[in-house]
């Protein structure tokens, strides 16, 4: 059978090009352990405000320059603890965020940081984070989740214990 040579050329770079990118699927996968999220944090969705850490939502110190803030979503607001919904954290702290909705889906967003995620009912969602730009932050709902979308969000400062 006579193939011709272009032919030969690109099918050479076809299944080198499946080896390098199923290499490297392979690679991050098994050896690095970077994973789809299991979805294995499931949580009852009746009862958020009485399940550990959502009883008491807001900031936690865990550790040295470690923080957690659980975080309860529902229509139309976050609770972050907080009466102002103004959270405090340092700048350079590395910061867990963890969320749980009491009822319909809502998207959590810190803008202009890289958090950003789905808040799904039945489920846990958490995202680590170094937040290492000092400033002002305002944690919106990206997902419409009726008619108070709009008024749902929190703020996140970020501050310099230098000053
Ligand atoms: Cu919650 Cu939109």
């Amino acid at each position: 059978m006579h193939i011709h040579k272009y032919e030969r050329i690109w099918l050479t770079f076809g299944i080198a090009m499946l080896i390098v990118f199923l290499t490297i699927v392979g690679v991050n996968a098994f050896m690095m352990g970077r994973n789809p999220p299991s979805g294995l944090n499931e949580i009852d969705p009746d009862h958020v405000r009485e399940t550990v850490p959502f009883n008491h939502p807001g900031l936690h110190k865990i550790g040295d320059n470690r923080y957690e803030l659980d975080i309860v979503s529902s229509a139309f607001s976050y609770d972050v603890g907080t009466s102002d919904k103004v959270i405090k954290i340092p700048k350079g702290a590395t910061v867990t965020f963890r969320a749980a909705t009491t009822d319909v889906i809502h998207g959590l967003s810190l803008a202009g940081t890289n958090v950003n995620m789905m808040v799904e009912p039945g489920y846990i969602s958490d995202l680590t984070v170094k937040l290492k730009n000092a400033g002002t932050f305002t944690m919106v709902c990206n997902e419409y989740c009726g008619s108070g979308h709009q008024m749902m969000y929190a703020t996140v400062e970020v501050v310099d214990n230098g000053k």
